[in-house]
This record gives structure tokens, sequence and C-alpha cells, in this order.
């Protein structure tokens, strides 16, 4: 029986040179998906999967991130006295939303190595990673399945989703064997970024993963990989190749997800998200509707 998930790991250390020069001084997990920075919808898709000990893999210029997740004492009693309650819960909500801790990747080593970085926090337990870049609508549950594939299984289980051929080098690919699980599948191959005519397919890695402790040993000894960095997709190849832990199994999302590191998928992003929403969707909509009309 497997130990309990109740510990997110969420890597922010990346500089965010394709958002530049808006995160030239501002984090680009800071940058908002209508009126809530990226970052706090991945915290609060792991508070709803109950992992509510999140741990930041955070860097220089990141101090914005734990001022976020804290609370701001002046900002809250203005709206206070104001008895602006509305306002005021959307302030203390981030504040009370997980137990948050931060620490420093130090150099920008990797994702892997970002990950290693937390294991004194992890310790043996396995963790989940939420890549913040990837944003998961929330009509659409991607860690559900993944917490529950886990438990059955004991073993690492990744996200999966499938890509346009020609965008294979833009992701971890995985080669999969069908187990007569549905969406769940065994994870027989993995390579970081491959080519598009390199590709064995077209099964993406997602910003998901839920790992067993044990992946901390093989990215101790993983060697820096595609872009000279440490990747962890070289050491869930391991894993998987080795059989290590139980091996990798993977689950094939169908739902909804955005890109918010790149900018077409961003905007793409606040759209879809601002159209779901009673004070914005109408108006939008009827906005974009004849904005649509006028560029035929
Ligand atoms: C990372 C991983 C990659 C994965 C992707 C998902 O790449 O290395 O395997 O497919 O996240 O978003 P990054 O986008 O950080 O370059």
């Amino acid at each position: 029986m497997s130990k309990r998930l109740t510990k997110a790991v969420i890597p922010a250390a990346g500089l965010g040179t394709r958002f530049l020069p808006a995160t030239k001084a501002m984090p680009k997990e800071m940058l908002p998906v209508v009126d809530k920075p990226a970052i706090q919808y991945v915290v609060e898709e792991a508070v709803r999967n109950d992992l509510t000990d999140v741990l930041m893999i955070t860097g220089r210029n990141k101090n914005a991130l734990e001022n976020h997740f804290d609370n701001v004492p002046e900002l809250e009693s203005a709206l206070e006295e104001k008895g602006d309650q509305t306002r005021l819960l959307t302030v203390t909500k981030s504040a009370d939303l997980a137990d948050m801790h931060y620490v420093r990747q130090g150099a920008p080593r990797g994702l892997g190595h970002a990950v290693l970085r937390s294991r004194m926090h992890v310790g043996d337990n396995p963790f989940a990673v939420l890549l913040g870049d990837d944003l998961v609508d929330e009509r659409d549950d991607v860690l559900g399945p993944m917490i529950a594939a886990h438990a059955k299984h004991g073993a690492t289980v990744i996200a999966l989703m499938e890509v346009p051929s020609d965008l294979t080098d833009h992701y971890g690919i995985a080669t999969v064997e069908d187990i007569g699980e549905g969406d769940i599948v065994r994870i027989v191959d993995l390579v970081e970024k491959p080519n598009p005519e390199d590709a064995p397919s077209n099964l993406a890695v997602l910003g998901r993963y839920v790992l067993e402790p044990a992946i901390y040993d093989i990215l101790e000894t993983t060697e820096p990989g595609k872009g000279n960095e440490i990747q962890l997709t070289d050491a869930l190849r391991r894993m998987a190749h080795e059989n290590i832990a139980g091996g990798v199994y993977g689950f094939i999302f169908r739902g909804r997800r955005y890109d918010t590191g790149d900018k077409l998928d961003y905007i793409k992003a606040i759209v879809r998200l601002a159209l779901q929403r009673e004070d914005l969707g109408p108006m939008l909509e009827q906005w974009l509707d004849v904005e649509s009309h006028r560029r035929k």
C-alpha cells in the first residue's frame, strides 16, 4: 500500500524569456490570466486534489510569488474598513490556500535538477509535480485519475496528451503499451523533445507527474541531456526501462489545457476563461462576434 499523497512540488525558477519585456522585473508565473496570476490556478488545482503541502522551487527575482501567497495586512484592513468583503476574500484566498514552502534552485540546471531540490522537503514520500506553464481547465480533471492510478499500481504516473506531429520538439514524447485499462497505459520509453522525424509517437508529456521517491536516486546520477540540462524525462526513462519502483504509467488526458508559456496559447486561455465568467462572458462574446465580422 503506497503512502498518501499530500505534497505538491511546483517548479517556478524559469526566466520567462518568451515574455520579455513583461517578465524583466516580474516572475512569469505572476502574469494574470483574467484577474488571477497563472500560478494561482496551479496551486488551486493541487489543493482541489488534496495536495495541500506545496513546495515551490524558485530563484532570484521570484519574491512576488511568496508575497502573493501571503497576507497583506494593510490592504486587508483597508478593504475591511471599506466593507468590501468580495475583494477582501480574493486577497485572503491565495494566502489561505495551502501550506506554502519555498526553496531556491540556485543554478538553472534543468527541470530534473529543480525537482531534485525538493528532496529534503519531500523525503521518502510519493509526491506530485505540477508545471506552472501548463494550465488545465478546471472542468477537466487530470490529477484525479493519476492519483487513482498511482494508488492502484503503487508506481509513478505521468500525464500524456496527443499533440500535432510537428510539435514533438516542444515536449517529452512517450512510447506506450496498452494494458487494457483505457486511458491508463504503461510507459515503455521516453525521449525529451525529439525532432518530428525522430519522434516515436505524438503522445507528449504534459506537466503533471505523480512520482515515487525512487526518482530522487535516479536524478542524482542523471547526466545533463537535451539543452545540456538535467532532464526529468531522462530519469523517468530509466525508471521505465529498469522497472524501478514499479516502473512508469501514463494517463492520457483528453481535456482542455493551455500552455501559458506560449503567447498565443496564453491569450487563448484568457479568452476561454473570460468567456465562462458571468461578469465578462456575455459582453466579450458579443465583442468577439462583432470583431470577427469586422475583420472579414
Ligand atoms: C517540460 C518537460 C517536457 C514536458 C513539458 C510539458 O519542458 O521537460 O518533457 O513535455 O515540460 O509542458 P519545458 O516546457 O519546461 O521546456
